[in-house]
């Protein structure tokens, strides 16, 4: 639509072109910052009001990297540095202290390890690393102890901790690292502890060891089953073994540099070790390269966490992992999420063996004939010496477990996952996964029916960029715990009610939120499902959820405006129109009584469409979103001028309408604008005097290509737009419109020695 030219005078179109010009750079968008894989739809950063998460922390305590959750699902247990809580978390909000037992490493330890040259300000103090539930008196409990590892078992009394006895604490060796750094896992699987871990001061011997039973059976060091870098991430337990994952240089294939493979390795859970051969050593240790790769990509080598669902292992259980790679590609650290089945799992242990040609030191497929039962099956004899023979050398498979990549995402390294499954309004499951990651970011990412994963959101969740340490889902709580130095936080699974609209609701496709047509709210969905409520996952179609009436013959949801903004603005004055960018997935344009805006008198910053107010430029502004191909009005304006009324457009008519107060104009120099007087004059003024900057700066633009970046960053240093302080975006939706209940430190926050319990995140 052109301009009237009767309206064009040269000073407003010089005013709108030095504004342009004057205009900070661009924030950079998704598609830039994003990098390959999917883009968080909404991101919310450390502290924002709109994500409330509850962080409970102690100015005593940090390092709180053990969570474990009782079986009534009410106490979440914490190994923090030095001591072990127990958290009430029955109610929302804050987690509450229900008592905490302190287990420092004893001062002779902690002199020994300053004296072997370890950190008394980091590493002398005893991380927690074990943290498991025993049976129902008592937990099981490890740690680093000033690089000298022990545990002991912790008595429980109505899920209160009793104090920790010296007299009761043995030496966990193989249990618990010797460094904080070094990886370890441990599960507890019929009163037994299968762990892995360093088992030595260097952190140069792996070690794969059941305990708390007899035999105490481990991994034979000279038979090289591991690598002396093995780095355990996981154990999980399945109905006859126990798989562990962990990572290690690979040394099966030629390579130029150092290799890292991820690896699956399980053992029997009736193994007693040999009777001859292989005493008090596994006999049915296997391992397996876990491959987690996109067609034709380097591979996803390096394994960070692993973990079972269903958890119950009815139907087809599928192990999740993350992994990250030894190669950087385009510059930038990438991870993937790789779901590998059970029942591939099982079949690679079943195949062919690898064997090492001791002349050549090249692996390869063994080809020879295999007594029965097969070596390292769960029916092999301890006193089968064949078997046992045969086991020392075959420990590899032929094949590699191969996985199927739902997520890949660059620029984030995911260190912990935490998976569940939630139900649609249709009574379909849909896979969850919560990912944490190097810099304190916690993706929530939804798997859809052809396999791939998108990202409901991103929540930073503290302001610090450190790992998340740990990730425990309390399904009866509705929310997902996470460790890191400085405490736990509770995160809230799903934030439904940022979705002010249906159409919002239903693009956002989360399957724990719905539309629920009578409160017009958007909901946690809850059970029973509601037959009336609207979402839809899979398509994330607002068009068909949204629709009113019958479908074909209802308009097109939403095309019509919910409410109208009034702005009554004057003539020849910068107006500024927000709009908020909720989803990152859409894009955004404005429109003017249903066509483009004229871009000679309007340019659209950081969403806000900036207008140059001309006569007859009133009317309908409407700002759209397009997205999954479906386009909705966010927010509708009229623009209307005091000195010259607008008839209502009557296609308008019966919306409602909502009077901005103050108007949303952009004046140089801040100076406020009174409603009721025209600024001209005052624009002229400035213009004028930036022009003349301006022309100075042009010059030197044209002189020198390089110095026209700092030029025009030094105009914008004196020339920048402040808008007056009553006058920030009023209408954003981003802006709080009931005052936050932020920084509440409630007295019974406060615990008797005036220690800080925990402070409510807005
Ligand atoms: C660590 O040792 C140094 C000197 O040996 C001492 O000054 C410092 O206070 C110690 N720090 C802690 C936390 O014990
Ligand atoms: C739990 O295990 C501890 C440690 O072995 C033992 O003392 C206690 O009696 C056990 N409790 C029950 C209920 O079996
Ligand atoms: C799966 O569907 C999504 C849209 O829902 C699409 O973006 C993605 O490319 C699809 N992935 C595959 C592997 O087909
Ligand atoms: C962009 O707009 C958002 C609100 O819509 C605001 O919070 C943010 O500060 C703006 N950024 C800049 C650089 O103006």
């Amino acid at each position: 639509m052109a301009l009237p030219a009767p309206g064009l005078d040269p000073w407003s179109l010089l005013g709108l072109f030095l504004f342009q010009l004057l205009l900070p750079f661009p924030p950079p968008t998704t598609a830039e910052a994003g990098g390959q894989g999917p883009v968080p739809r909404v991101r919310y950063s450390a502290g924002d009001r709109r994500r409330a998460l509850s962080l409970f922390q102690q100015k005593d305590l940090r390092d709180f990297d053990m969570l474990l959750l009782s079986d009534d699902g009410n106490t979440l247990f914490v190994g923090a540095r030095e001591a072990i809580l127990a958290l009430n978390i029955q109610e929302p909000g804050v987690p509450r202290l229900h008592n905490r037992i302190p287990w420092p490493a004893s001062d002779r330890k902690k002199n020994e390890c300053a004296f072997k040259r370890k950190s008394n300000e980091t590493q002398c103090f005893n991380f927690i690393r074990v943290l498991v539930s025993f049976n129902a008196t008592h937990l099981y409990t490890c740690g680093t102890f000033a690089f000298s590892p022990v545990c002991t078992f912790i008595e429980l009394k109505d899920s209160t901790l009793m104090p920790i006895l010296e007299a009761n604490v043995m030496e966990g060796k193989g249990q618990s690292p010797f460094n904080p750094v070094h990886k370890h896992t441990a599960v507890l699987v019929d009163g037994m502890l299968y762990s892995g871990t360093m088992n030595n001061f260097l952190g140069s011997e792996p070690i794969l060891i059941r305990t708390l039973g007899h035999p105490v059976l481990k991994t034979d060091n000279f038979l090289n089953w591991l690598q002396a870098d093995a780095s355990f991430v996981a154990a999980i337990p399945s109905t006859q073994v126990v798989y562990f994952f962990f990572e290690e240089t690979a040394n099966e294939f030629d390579f130029f540099e150092r290799l890292h493979t991820s690896r699956v390795a399980r053992v029997c859970k009736n193994d007693v070790g040999g009777e001859k051969l292989l005493q008090k050593k596994w006999t049915t240790f296997l391992k397996a390269q876990l491959l987690c790769a996109q067609p034709g990509q380097l591979p996803f080598n390096i394994i960070r966490h692993a973990v079972l669902w269903p958890a119950g292992s009815s139907g087809v259980s599928h192990v999740y992992a993350v992994f990250t790679s030894q190669w950087q590609m385009g510059g930038t650290q990438s991870s993937a999420v790789c779901a590998f089945s059970l029942t591939d799992i099982e079949r690679v242990f079943e195949g062919k063996f690898k064997e090492l040609n001791k002349e050549t030191s090249h692996w390869t497929t063994y080809m020879g004939s295999e007594t029965s039962p097969r070596p390292g099956s769960c029916s092999v004899s301890p006193s089968s010496d064949k078997a046992l023979t045969f086991m020392k050398d075959h420990f590899l498979m032929d094949e590699p477990v191969v996985g199927r990549p739902l997520l890949v995402k660059s620029g984030v390294e995911y260190t912990q996952l935490a998976v569940e499954t939630a139900p649609d309004v249709e009574g379909n499951r849909h896979v969850i996964m919560y990912l944490g990651t190097t810099t304190g970011l916690l993706h929530k990412a939804v798997v859809s029916s052809n396999g791939s994963a998108y990202l409901v959101e991103e929540i930073q969740l503290y302001p610090a960029p450190e790992p998340v340490r740990n990730l425990q889902l309390a399904p009866t709580q509705g929310a997902v715990f996470a460790g890191f130095s400085g405490g736990v936080l509770r995160v809230p699974r799903a934030n439904c009610n940022i979705y002010e609209t249906c159409v919002d609701c239903v693009l956002a496709r989360d399957p724990h939120c719905a539309w629920d047509p009578e409160s017009r709210t958007c909901s946690l969905l809850p059970t029973p499902i509601p037959s009336t409520w609207k979402q839809d996952v899979e398509r994330g179609n607002p068009g068909w959820a949204c629709a009113t009436g019958p479908v074909g013959r209802s308009h097109q949801p939403q095309s019509r405006p919910q409410i109208i903004k009034e702005v009554l603005a004057v003539a020849n004055s910068i107006l500024e129109l927000p709009c908020p960018h909720l989803s990152a997935l859409a894009s955004y344009h404005w429109s003017h009584r249903a066509a483009a805006i004229p871009e000679a008198s309007s340019t659209v910053y950081n969403g806000s469409l900036l207008l140059l107010l001309r006569e007859g430029a009133g009317g309908l502004y409407q700002c759209w979103a397009t997205e999954h191909g479906f386009s909705y009005p966010v927010v509708s304006y009229w623009v209307d001028s005091q000195e010259q009324p607008l008839a209502l457009d009557p296609e308008l008519a019966g919306i409602p309408r909502e009077r901005m107060e103050a108007p949303l104009t952009r004046m140089a120099g801040g100076a406020a604008l009174a409603a009721q007087r025209s600024y001209w004059p005052h624009f002229l003024t400035v213009t004028v005097l930036l022009a003349l900057v301006l022309s100075g700066a042009l010059i030197f633009l044209l002189a020198s290509p390089l110095g026209a970046l700092r030029a025009r960053g030094k105009v914008q240093g004196c020339g920048t737009l402040p808008l007056p302080p009553g006058e920030k975006a009023p209408l954003s939706k981003e802006q709080p419109l009931k005052p936050p209940k932020e920084h509440r430190t409630s007295a019974s926050d406060v615990d008797a020695d005036n220690n800080h319990l925990g402070t409510e995140v807005p």
